[in-house]
């Protein structure tokens, strides 16, 4: 699929598919006004008939000509904007790209609302994102039809509607638009990545396999990597984490790449991703249904690793340090088991009262490690923590959790501007009281309520004073169906903020 940014009219162009992209009413966009008119009135009828309002993803289809070149028409609702939306962007162009692939058109047109000319460049970025987002799909076990190619070839984009339609673009305008269009589709790329990732079952991704996934990713984009076997563990003391993995036959795994900037790094930053390969619960083992998607426990492993092609494609003034804690939660005759005391790397002693909060043990383990190792002046990590956590925000939102006032506030409009929705939880100390344990340092489990902040307060424990965010993604990570330019499966959620936050 080829990208192109035009500034021809809408109503000259000539592709198989024009689609117009609305806000609300579509009897107030000067555009689909004028294709009635030519089209005698017939899609505003058509319009009413069908309750078309303008509402997010409602699609309105005629393949009645409409100027005379252009083989059909669509207009797809992006719902009432407030202000600049970087998601419902995203998600307007993946409606229009289902509605083209349905249609099956080669060459689409897809005319954007009207934006200030100071957005531009954002708004074709975030179409393009969306357009490759919304026509993923994982296709790899499948024998039948989805297999078959896409049919669109060249995608023409504009956001040009009025008067200034059909000028050439100038030539910092034609630039703007090229990196634009080359950002989106790394970034996409990135997102896609961490999908294919996600969606491979765990007999398929194993914490090797990641491993080997990484270092690939490592030799394509020069960037160092360093693998640890569960012996290299063993003698970085990370009880916690090796403890978790034990009861598989599947040897764990720590994946450290590093992306390092040509000039002096202004700043040196660790992203850590939870990568439980597959997480039965263990003994405290999962019901069937909460454990059929548990093949998506390393969501953040996949993020981190995903996001630094990226990050080593786009360039960033920070050295990376992207962190993967691989292993599988399993039952067996030597799986790690309730009552159990462990030692961390950090040397704390922790009381396992459940081993289905196995995420904060690796987690825990790899903070220590990215203290010692890389010794970062700021550090993420990004895990499907807590059901607790979907339960507070639901399934759309992550939980963002710190006590670093500037960092979490630059991270959080990161998010903003790539439009994945985060929202801050508070660490509450008094729930601190909750992890205590007989006879240990800690206990990993806390009570119910309040079931995200304490995973996130057994978190703050290993990160000690570095300036810390915990992100949990359980909620955002992966999608029973289709919504907006998410795609059923992975979502490879945070990919876009992280991508943000480390290259602008
Ligand atoms: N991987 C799960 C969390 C999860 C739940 C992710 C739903 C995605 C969707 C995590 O390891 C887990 O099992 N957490 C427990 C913690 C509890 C035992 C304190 C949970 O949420 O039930
Ligand atoms: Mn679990
Ligand atoms: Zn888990």
């Amino acid at each position: 699929m080829e990208f192109h940014y035009v500034t021809e009219s809408p109503l000259a162009t000539d592709a198989d598919l024009l689609v117009v992209c609305t806000y609300g009413d579509p009897a107030k966009d000067g555009l689909v006004r004028h294709l009635d008119q030519s089209l005698g009135g017939h899609l505003l009828e058509r319009a009413k008939a069908e309750d078309f309002t303008g509402k997010p993803g409602q699609v309105l289809y005629t393949d009645r000509n409409g100027n005379g070149r252009t083989r059909a028409i669509a207009v797809v609702g992006a719902g009432e904007m407030n202000g600049f939306e970087a998601s419902k962007l995203r998600d307007v162009a993946a409606a229009a790209i289902r509605v083209a692939r349905r249609a099956g058109a080669r060459q689409v047109t897809i005319a954007l609302p009207p934006v200030s000319p100071r957005q531009s460049d954002r708004v074709v970025q975030l179409a393009v994102e969306g357009a490759l987002l919304g026509s993923y799909r994982f296709v790899k076990y499948r024998n039948d039809e989805a297999k078959k190619p896409d049919p669109i070839a060249t995608v023409k984009i504009t956001t040009e509607r009025g008067k200034s339609a059909g000028k050439k673009p100038t030539p910092a305008q034609a630039k703007a638009m090229k990196a634009a269009i080359a950002r989106a589709e790394r970034v996409a790329a990135a997102v896609c990545h961490a999908r294919d990732l996600i969606n491979e079952p765990a007999a398929f991704a194993t914490p090797i396999r990641m491993a080997e996934e990484a270092k690939a990713l490592a030799k394509k984009h020069g960037l160092a990597v360093k693998i640890y076997t569960p012996a290299e563990c063993e003698k970085l003391g990370m009880g916690m984490f090796l403890a978790v993995g034990q009861g598989s036959d599947q040897e764990s795994r720590l994946i450290h790449l590093t992306y390092t900037p040509a000039k002096k790094a202004k700043r040196k930053i660790a992203i850590i991703g939870k990568g439980v390969t597959f997480d039965s619960g263990g003994y405290s083992l999962k019901p069937s249904q909460s454990m059929e998607d548990m093949k998506t426990d390393m969501s953040g492993a996949a993020a981190v690793i995903a996001s630094l092609a990226a990050v080593a494609q786009l360039g960033s003034p920070y050295e990376v340090h992207a962190i993967a804690a691989c292993c599988e939660n399993l039952v067996s005759g030597h799986a790690y088991k309730l009552g159990d005391v462990l030692r961390a790397m950090d040397g704390t002693t922790v009381e396992i009262n459940n081993t289905d909060a196995e995420g904060r043990l690796t987690l825990g383990d790899a903070l220590t490690y990215a203290r010692h190792k890389v010794k970062p002046d700021e550090m993420f990590d990004f895990a499907t923590l807590t059901g607790a956590c979907v339960i507070a925000l639901g399934p759309h939102t992550a939980g963002v959790m710190s006590d670093h006032e500037a960092l979490v506030q630059a991270w959080l409009a990161a998010a903003r501007d790539a439009g994945e929705d985060m929202w801050r939880l508070p660490l509450q100390p008094k729930l601190k009281e909750q992890l205590k344990s007989g006879i240990a340092d800690m206990r990993n489990t806390g009570e119910r309520y309040g079931g995200a902040i304490t995973a996130g307060l057994f978190l703050k424990h290993f990160a000690r004073d570095t300036p810390w965010v915990h992100v949990d993604l359980a909620g955002p990570s992966s999608t029973p169906r289709e919504i907006g330019a998410w795609t059923r499966g992975g979502t490879g959620f945070a990919v876009a903020s992280l991508v943000e936050y480390l290259t602008r």
